[in-house]
């Protein structure tokens, strides 16, 4: 498969050149989602598709093969002579119609809607879906790139329906850039999943039993990623619908699967290239985007990564609590396999003094947590109060191994920032007596003094609003910027502002940005920072 070696190629050239890791990114979050599926943190995504079989305990509903098949379904659009089209989400307004058939693409937004958020499209979301349903189900890594942009409006039709001819189907996956080899490797690689509903494709599954339990799969193992799809279909003895089904009109994997006389066929039966060859077009699948977006590199696993959780003032303003997380990547062959002998974080003040604290091993769920492919973290934390009057400037992290001791700086930088300059206040809190279905919160920042003489205009909010939408499931995330005003508390160093947020009730469990705007034109910010639900 000369297209795909080279697609390969390609994609291992574009690797090289990764700039190292500066904390904080906006794509930190995105990486928490990947691999932190159980153990000591947790994101919860995982849960909803492990194991592979899994589906929301719905009769007849497998979720890793519905979120694949969203996947496939939101590109199918693409039309690469405009750029126009594929991997942006429109599916969302695009449920009711025929080729679209099914409950999965609303199953699939129903399941991602809690976790959009100003950082996370639905469209990036889709392709970590189908990232993770692909792992959870043994199949291989596949490289996910960031930042996609979600449509506002149904897009033209282009799913290719079974009932279609070759030549139609050829033409639909010509218009999405994709070969023949790739078109037949895509819906094979899909097709290990799952299988035909018999309530959504009566025609093709017989009238005989149309029911919720009625799901005939594509293959004997629809829960395994591998390539009995292929084998059963080369043997010519299987249960697919579509190549084995009584009406030959809907038998399109049977067409697809022939197209150019099974070459591809034979060479996916090999279970190594199988793997290999569905990384490669599922990955060039989830990258179809309008030409509008650029994608970020894929996202690489971070070996050492910092949380800092509680960064606020005590109750009198003289210290600052701190509550700091480090994360150790410690899967065999990639990190920290033995646990380090000490975790140091380095401590700088505005006034050029350095303080060492030691992080403990956090003990609650052994301190570790676990993700696909082996993939394991190790926690320490740190938490401690730190003086106000000399500032917190940054911190370095020291870990000691038999090896000797790493020191990291946040990549160059000189420290990772604790950012001193606009704290989130710990009196914002939530009130839910609002009308219209709405809910309210006072949302207080504390601004360093010498900061606020500089300022340009006042401190503000950047508010991610999770509006409903008519006709779609998944809410759109709309951002406001609300001012904020001072108000008359104050402590030693800081001064205290206050902004109001008022939003649906059904939304009410977004994130927001503080941060103020200086004269010279530089920002400070604390950013995406979860709405508290402390009553007012
Ligand atoms: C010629 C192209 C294709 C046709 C005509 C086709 C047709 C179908 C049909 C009729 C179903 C049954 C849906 C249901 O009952 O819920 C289905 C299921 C599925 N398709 Fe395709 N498909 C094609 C390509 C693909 C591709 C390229 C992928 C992924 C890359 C894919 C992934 C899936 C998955 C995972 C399912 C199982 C869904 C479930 O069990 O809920 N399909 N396909």
């Amino acid at each position: 498969m000369s297209s795909l070696r080279s697609l390969a190629l390609l994609l291992a050239v574009t690797n090289v050149a990764k700039a190292e890791y500066v904390w904080p990114t906006k794509y930190d979050h995105f990486e928490d989602m990947l691999v932190m599926h159980s153990g000591y943190r947790r994101f919860g995504f995982g849960d909803l598709v492990v194991p592979c079989g899994f589906g929301s305990n719905t009769v007849g509903r497998q979720t890793a093969a519905e979120w694949v098949r969203t996947a496939f379904h939101d590109m199918a659009t693409f039309d690469h002579t405009t750029g126009k089209g594929g991997l942006d989400a429109s599916i969302m307004y695009e449920t009711e119609s025929g080729e679209n058939a099914g409950t999965a693409f609303n199953n699939t937004l129903s399941d991602i809607w809690e976790f959009v958020s100003p950082r996370t499209s639905v469209s990036d979301m889709i392709a970590l879906a189908l990232v993770a349903s692909v792992a959870s189900c043994g199949g291989p890594e596949v490289p996910l790139r960031l930042g996609r942009i979600d449509a506002t409006e149904a897009g033209p039709l282009g799913v290719p329906e079974p009932q279609d001819s070759l030549e139609t189907i050829q033409a639909d996956f010509d218009r999405m850039g994709l070969t023949t080899e790739e078109m037949i490797a895509l819906v094979a690689c899909g097709h290990t999943l799952g299988g035909v509903h018999s309530e959504d494709f009566p025609d093709i599954t017989g009238p005989e039993d149309v029911s919720p339990s009625n799901v005939p799969k594509f293959d004997n193992t629809h829960t395994e990623f591998d390539p009995a799809v292929v084998d059963e279909y080369l043997n010519n003895k299987g249960i697919n619908p579509l190549v084995f089904g009584k009406n030959e009109t809907t038998n399109s994997d049977k067409r697809v699967f022939a197209a150019d006389g099974n070459v591809t066929m034979h060479k996916l039966a090999d279970a190594a290239t199988f793997k290999s060859t569905c990384a490669e077009v599922f990955e060039k699948m989830i990258n179809v985007v309008p030409s509008t977006v650029t994608l970020s590199e894929p996202i690489q696993l971070i070996k050492v990564k910092p949380y800092l959780d509680t960064f606020q003032l005590n109750s009198d303003g003289s210290k600052f609590e701190v509550e700091l997380h480090v994360r150790l990547r410690s899967t065999k062959g990639k990190g920290y396999e033995s646990p380090p002998s000490s975790v140091t974080i380095d401590v700088l003040d505005r006034k050029g003094n350095r303080t060492s604290l030691q992080a403990a091993h956090a003990t609650l769920k052994g301190g570790q947590s676990y993700g696909f492919f082996s993939e394991t973290f190790d926690w320490y934390l740190l938490t401690t109060e730190l003086g106000v009057a000399a500032g917190a400037e940054s911190f370095k992290i020291h870990i000691s191994t038999s090896e000797g001791e790493e020191v990291l700086d946040n990549g160059g930088t000189g420290g990772y920032p604790f950012n001193d300059g606009v704290i989130s206040g710990t009196q914002s809190c939530l009130d839910t007596t609002g009308t219209q279905g709405n809910v309210t919160f006072d949302l207080y920042s504390a601004v360093r003094s010498d900061l606020v003489q500089d300022l340009d205009g006042v401190p503000w909010i950047s508010f991610a609003h999770r509006m409903p939408q008519q006709g779609a499931v998944t809410p759109r995330i709309v951002v406001e910027k609300i001012s904020m005003a001072e108000v008359s508390t104050s402590v030693d160093g800081y001064k205290f502002f206050k902004g109001t947020a008022t939003t649906p009730s059904s939304g009410w469990s977004t994130r927001y940005d503080l941060g103020i705007t200086l004269k010279n034109g530089k920002e400070v910010t604390r950013e995406f920072i979860r709405t508290p639900s402390t009553s007012c």
